[in-house]
């Protein structure tokens, strides 16, 4: 299996790592989570994660959405083993190993319709852990291993998404274009946005903080190296 050389992430309040089987019962409390979110949230712009979204009313819900969680872990295992890795499909957890989201990036180019897009970002996180600034810290602690090798990242959300909207423009992406029907979640329209790497670490305080953190090593070695 491929090793990577930036997995597991560690951000100030979390972890990121691979899935593990171990997690399902967990992803299925998430899914379910998300799912009655959506039943009572829809009209403040809360959408769940086409993924697991089964609409209310369906027959069989549940059991369709644990199926769901099933396909969800076993597509995690399949793009862990690809060679060269494309999707880092990640688990987000609590320091104490908790897992609370996901958040998934392509590292190499897909073609759509012609085009090639460039990273096309997923994420969610358990509402128990909603607002909280975890998703946009996970997001934010996959994508800069992302720009380490492009410069600009293309990611939808469904227009109706509130809360994806605000992520993504948090992390400095804008609206470009917008799509009838995209072949992600079931042919709905799509807002179509565009990070660039620019705007993603000017939008990041942490990252920002990088370039000052490197000045002060350098100039601790070269303290070290005038009392030599
Ligand atoms: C999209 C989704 C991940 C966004 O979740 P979220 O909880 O809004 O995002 P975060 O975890 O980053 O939290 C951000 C909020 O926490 C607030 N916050 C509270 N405490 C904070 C802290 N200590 N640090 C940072 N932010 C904090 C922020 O201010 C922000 O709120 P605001 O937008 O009102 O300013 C979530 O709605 C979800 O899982 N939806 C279902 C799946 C989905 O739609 N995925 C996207 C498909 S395109």
């Amino acid at each position: 299996m491929p090793e990577s050389d930036f997995i597991p992430i560690r951000t100030p309040r979390l972890l990121i790592d691979e899935f593990k089987t171990s997690d399902y019962a967990r992803l299925q409390e998430i899914a379910f989570n998300i799912n009655h979110n959506a039943d009572i949230h829809a009209a403040d712009g809360y959408c769940p994660f086409y993924t697991f979204q089964v609409d209310r009313g369906t027959p069989n819900r549940d059991i369709i959405i644990r199926q769901k969680v099933s396909e969800f872990l076993i597509k995690a295992d399949r793009e862990r083993r690809q060679e060269p890795r494309s999707t880092y499909r990640m688990a987000v957890r609590l320091p104490n190993g908790k897992l609370i989201g996901n958040t998934t990036v392509d590292m190499l180019p897909i073609e759509e319709d012609g085009k090639k897009i460039y990273g096309d970002l997923g994420y969610f996180i358990d509402p128990h852990y909603g607002e909280h600034g975890y998703a946009t810290e996970a997001v934010r602690g996959l994508v800069h291993h992302f720009f380490k090798k492009y410069a600009k990242l293309d990611i939808t959300a469904h227009p109706a998404n509130k809360f994806s909207r605000k992520l993504i423009e948090r992390i400095g992406g804008v609206q470009v274009g917008y799509n009838e029907a995209s072949h992600y979640g079931h042919g709905e329209p799509r807002a179509v946005f565009e990070v660039h790497k620019a705007d993603f670490y000017r939008s990041c305080a942490f990252n920002k903080q990088m370039p000052n953190l490197f000045t002060v090593l350098i100039n601790r070695q070269k303290e070290a190296a005038l009392q030599k």
